[in-house]
């Protein structure tokens, strides 16, 4: 029996962390240059080409997603290339700035919030562009909770005449929804160990293609402490170049090991079937969706926040009186949606706590549903 120690932390990152993880990043430092360190950095990369389903090389990055999205884009354009960003939210935004901000000259396109890309749209505009040096796409927008359709985005990518690298921002979903890398041809894919790895924050995990090496050998954007080529230097000896957050890499080791016990398929399935829970709850409150079904993530559901109530408080409500954490709306839909995390050690119990929170707030706020 799961012993609940505090809050019901349903933010989309940082996730709750097992017992078993919260002992091994308690204990005491081991030397990042030692020989019981490589073993771990060895494990975890094996395990995580395990979840990324791909043979390419996978390295840890010590810093938060962003980190990964940087080096995802320093690493493989210059200045002046063209990017093709399709976003539907926030987080898509920021991935499309950072490439701005280095210099890349981006052609955004933008889904209005709650909706997914729309893969004709993709067709058309791919078609239309000639010369593209890389495409990126969010996985699953945590700003929104829609799931984007990789797997049908893909082969009009990579039938592409410029051959342009396929990036994908799959911070928030990896290890809880299925993304095989080399199956679908995604170039570099970038995750976070805050989500659903089980582990805490510090360490962004990106994943190289065969085709993005031969493009980092010419890219000229400014970088130092991303530069990939000191990891993939360092990782011949399952080290990083720079002192890495140990208690974060051993954690996500407990993590991993975790995660490949109860396997892959059952993990994607455990997603999809709380989602599905959630969604049921969620209307039999009487509240609305903000995202249809067809596109709704696996990990994050938004809610609709019901006329005549105020975001802010209603979430205070929530997190005071039944101790439940929620995240609110980001950008757009800031005070027009609540959201629900379900991402890595989570279960139904946990949603039925939502659930009830939910239904007691509304009733302390006078709410008929
Ligand atoms: C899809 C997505 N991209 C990027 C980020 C940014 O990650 P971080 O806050 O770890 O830098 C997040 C964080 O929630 C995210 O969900």
């Amino acid at each position: 029996m799961r012993k609940r120690l505090i809050d019901n932390l349903r933010v989309p990152g940082p996730t709750p962390l097992p017992p078993k993880v919260l002992k091994t990043i308690s204990q005491q430092m081991i030397n990042h240059r030692g020989k019981s360190y490589e073993k771990v950095q060895s494990r975890v990369t094996e395990n995580l080409k395990y979840f990324f389903q791909t043979k390419n090389d996978i390295f840890l990055l010590t810093s938060s997603g962003m980190g990964g999205l940087e080096a995802a884009i320093v690493n493989f354009f210059s200045p002046g290339d063209r990017i093709i960003s399709f976003t539907v939210g926030d987080f898509g935004n920021r991935f499309a700035d950072v490439a701005r901000c280095f210099g890349a000259k981006v052609i955004q396109v933008k889904f209005p919030p709650g909706q997914a890309v729309s893969v004709n749209e993709v067709r058309k505009v791919l078609s239309f562009e000639k010369e593209i040096a890389g495409v990126l796409f969010t996985h699953n927008e945590t700003a929104t909770g829609v799931l984007n359709p990789i797997k049908d985005l893909s082969p009009l990518v990579k039938s592409h005449q410029s051959k342009p690298l396929f990036l994908v921002d799959s911070i928030s979903a990896l290890g809880a929804v299925e993304l095989p890398m080399d199956k679908l041809g995604i170039d570099v894919l970038v995750t976070a160990s805050q989500k659903a790895w089980m582990a805490p924050p510090g360490i962004a995990m990106i994943a190289v293609s065969k085709l993005a090496w031969k493009k980092h050998q010419t890219a000229k954007m400014p970088r130092y402490y991303f530069d990939l080529s000191m990891y993939k230097n360092f990782s011949a000896k399952n080290q990083t170049p720079a002192t890495c957050a140990v208690s974060t890499i051993l954690g996500l080791d407990t993590g991993l090991l975790m995660m490949k016990k109860e396997g892959r398929e059952k993990i994607y399935r455990r997603h999809l079937d709380l989602t599905k829970s959630l969604r049921k709850g969620v209307r039999n409150l009487g509240l609305e969706l903000f995202v249809s079904d067809i596109n709704a993530s696996p990990t994050v559901t938004s809610i609709k926040v019901p006329e005549g109530i105020d975001s802010h408080n209603w979430l205070e409500i929530i997190a005071q009186k039944y101790q439940v954490i929620l995240a609110g709306g980001m950008g757009e839909t800031k005070g027009k949606i609540i959201r629900v995390a379900h991402m890595g050690w989570v279960n139904q119990k946990d949603l039925d706590l939502v659930l009830k929170a939910l239904q007691n707030s509304l009733n302390d706020l006078s709410h008929k549903t």
